[in-house]
């Protein structure tokens, strides 16, 4: 299974699936791109010999211009599977629509809570007792995709957004690498906007 990783930042989940690739010879990460040229994910392919490119947006260009750019710089790695790890970009319909049923992410919250942004401040903004992160095939709207594996983590009293988070990032990196797995060992799909494992509905 051909991987290509999409990154903007650090990539610590980026770090897990080549670990997890590891001891996983079906799942072949052949390329990382990342929109930021500084992002520190793309030291972590270069360590692990993996190829990079960056596909940088033009100052005010438009979003659908962006995702033609960034679609032609995925083709060329022929991928069967588009991983979104931390790519902080909204993606266009078009561009989704492409990669329907080969496209996951992650997401820093137990969905359907808390699409989009600062999820674990507005966690602990809500009282909630449970966290966690979700991984999901990815659809035109945002964070609304079929979950294919949660893992939940607890919110105490004395909680910040900051510790909160590390504490879901190390799910993240539990769950992330099993799913790049599962789908690699074509355990996975997604028909009719619902995900299966083993033919099962999730
Ligand atoms: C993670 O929290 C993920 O849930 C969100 O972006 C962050 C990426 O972190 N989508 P990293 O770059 O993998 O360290």
């Amino acid at each position: 299974c051909r991987v290509v990783v999409l990154i903007s930042g650090n990539g610590s989940n980026l770090q897990a699936i080549i670990d997890g690739c590891d001891d996983n010879l079906k799942a072949n990460i052949v390329g990382v791109i990342s929109n930021k040229p500084d992002a520190y994910g793309l030291i972590r392919a270069h360590q692990s010999e993996i190829d990079t490119s960056c596909v940088i947006p033009y100052t005010n260009e438009i979003r659908s211009d962006y995702d033609a750019r960034l679609l032609k710089a995925i083709e060329k790695y022929q991928p069967d599977l588009i991983v979104l790890a931390g790519f902080m970009r909204i993606l266009t319909d078009d561009f989704v629509s492409h990669f329907i049923g080969k496209m996951i992410n992650v997401h820093p919250s137990l969905l359907p809570k808390y699409p989009g942004l600062h999820t674990h401040q507005r966690a602990i903004d809500a009282g909630d007792t449970k966290h966690g992160a979700s991984v999901h095939f990815v659809i035109p709207e945002l964070d609304a995709g079929p979950v294919i594996l949660q893992a939940k983590v607890p919110i105490y009293s004395e909680d910040d957004a900051e510790i909160l988070a590390e504490r879901v990032h190390e799910q993240e990196h539990a769950i992330y690498p099993l799913v790049v797995k599962w789908f690699s060992l074509d355990r996975l799909a997604m028909i009719d906007g619902k995900a299966y494992l083993d033919g099962e509905l999730i």
